[in-house]
């Protein structure tokens, strides 16, 4: 998609080029490789927001591995402070002694993450890593601990590549902050 095109209108600067992402994917893809050699693992992608790095990374990768994806949402604003998340769509094959990659777009108060993984740690993978694209250290609420990471971010609402505002912007190829404008806040 050209940067001309019309959704780049409502963003107020590139954050992350399409080039940029598909280095650190490729880098990240080099590292889970050689990480996981002789290994099957199971990666799993958290629609909707990491569908488009997830089949970027996957393909990078030279592994045996299977995929799962798993779609879940918070129960609302009480929820979003509890971080207790509901799973919309669950696995469909067991991870009982598997190793696990938990693939996000990103993480920010790390609620979603940390609960998912308590989640998975109950069905006895052998190993559960967590694996983000974006990383918003400044939002963290919970201690969370993120074995793989490409970009550690600001605290700026970002679009693209997968992520959305109002489920729109996830097809954008590279990653931007939206202009305040549309979300309603300050410019
Ligand atoms: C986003 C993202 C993570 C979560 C991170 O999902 O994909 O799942 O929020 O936030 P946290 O670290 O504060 O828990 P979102 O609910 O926007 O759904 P989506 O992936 O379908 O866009």
């Amino acid at each position: 998609m050209d940067t001309n095109a019309v959704l780049y209108g409502d963003l107020e600067r590139i954050l992350l080029t399409r080039e940029e992402i598909a280095k650190a994917v490729r880098e990240l893809a080099c590292r889970i490789t050689h990480d996981y050699a002789g290994k099957e693992p199971v990666m799993i992608c958290i629609l909707k927001g990491a569908c488009v790095f997830f089949t970027d990374l996957i393909r990078e990768i030279d592994l045996p591995l299977t995929t799962e994806f798993m779609s879940v949402s918070s129960y609302g604003s009480s929820t979003k402070s509890s971080g207790v998340v509901r799973i919309l769509k669950d696995l469909d094959r067991d991870i009982s002694g598997k190793d696990v990659l938990v693939v996000e777009d990103i993480v920010d108060s790390g609620m979603s993450l940390s609960y998912l993984k308590g989640v998975l740690e109950n069905r006895n993978a052998a190993s559960i890593s967590i694996v983000t694209l974006l990383d918003k250290p400044a939002r963290r609420r919970v201690p969370l601990e993120v074995q793989y990471s490409c970009f550690n971010i600001p605290d700026a609402f970002v679009v693209g590549y997968g992520l959305d505002f109002d489920e729109k912007y996830r097809n954008l190829p590279d990653i931007g902050v939206l202009h305040p404008k549309i979300y309603g806040g300050q410019a």
